[in-house]
């Protein structure tokens, strides 16, 4: 008799139930999981394209003097600024979300209103100095 008292009580507080394919435009994802999901983002992007193409440019910038202006022409285009401000904001969102996450990790700022605090915070952290290296970057100081 209890536990069905228990079912029924259950019945009251709010169901949580996976969500359909068609339902995922309009399932508002707490900061805490957008932060989440770029930390994975930003750690593939790293690892994908980064690498390889950091080790590709490191590469031409040391072979010889024509590889060398090879490299030269290659970062002064817009695309690989593009793509170097891409991983700039890759690196420096996965280090601010990747301290918050080793923060959480020896039990600090656990409860929802501090986590929501400390996910604004990387977002906002992470994205202005991806701004000050991007204005660097495009030579406007
Ligand atoms: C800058 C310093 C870095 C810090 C502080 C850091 C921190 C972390 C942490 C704490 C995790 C585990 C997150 C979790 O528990 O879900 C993680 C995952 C990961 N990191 Fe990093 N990381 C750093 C740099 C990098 C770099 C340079 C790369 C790639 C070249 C990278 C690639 C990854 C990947 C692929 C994952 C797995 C992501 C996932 O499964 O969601 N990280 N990082």
């Amino acid at each position: 008799m209890a536990e069905v008292a228990g079912r029924a009580g259950a019945k009251s507080r709010p169901e949580f139930r996976n969500i359909h394919v068609f339902q995922l435009s309009s399932y508002r994802l707490p900061l805490a999981g957008i932060v989440s999901i770029l930390h994975r983002i930003s750690g593939a992007l790293m690892f994908l394209v980064g690498i390889p193409f950091i080790l590709y440019l490191f590469e031409q910038s040391l072979t010889s003097e024509i590889s060398f202006e090879n490299y030269r022409a290659i970062v002064s285009g817009w695309f690989a600024k593009l793509v170097l401000l891409a991983l700039i904001w890759a690196y420096l969102h996965h280090f601010c979300a990747g301290i918050r996450y080793l923060v959480m990790d020896v039990h600090l700022a656990l409860d929802k209103e501090q986590a929501r605090g400390t996910a604004l915070s990387v977002l906002v952290v992470s994205l202005a100095l991806t701004f000050v290296v991007g204005l660097k970057l495009f030579g406007v100081f």
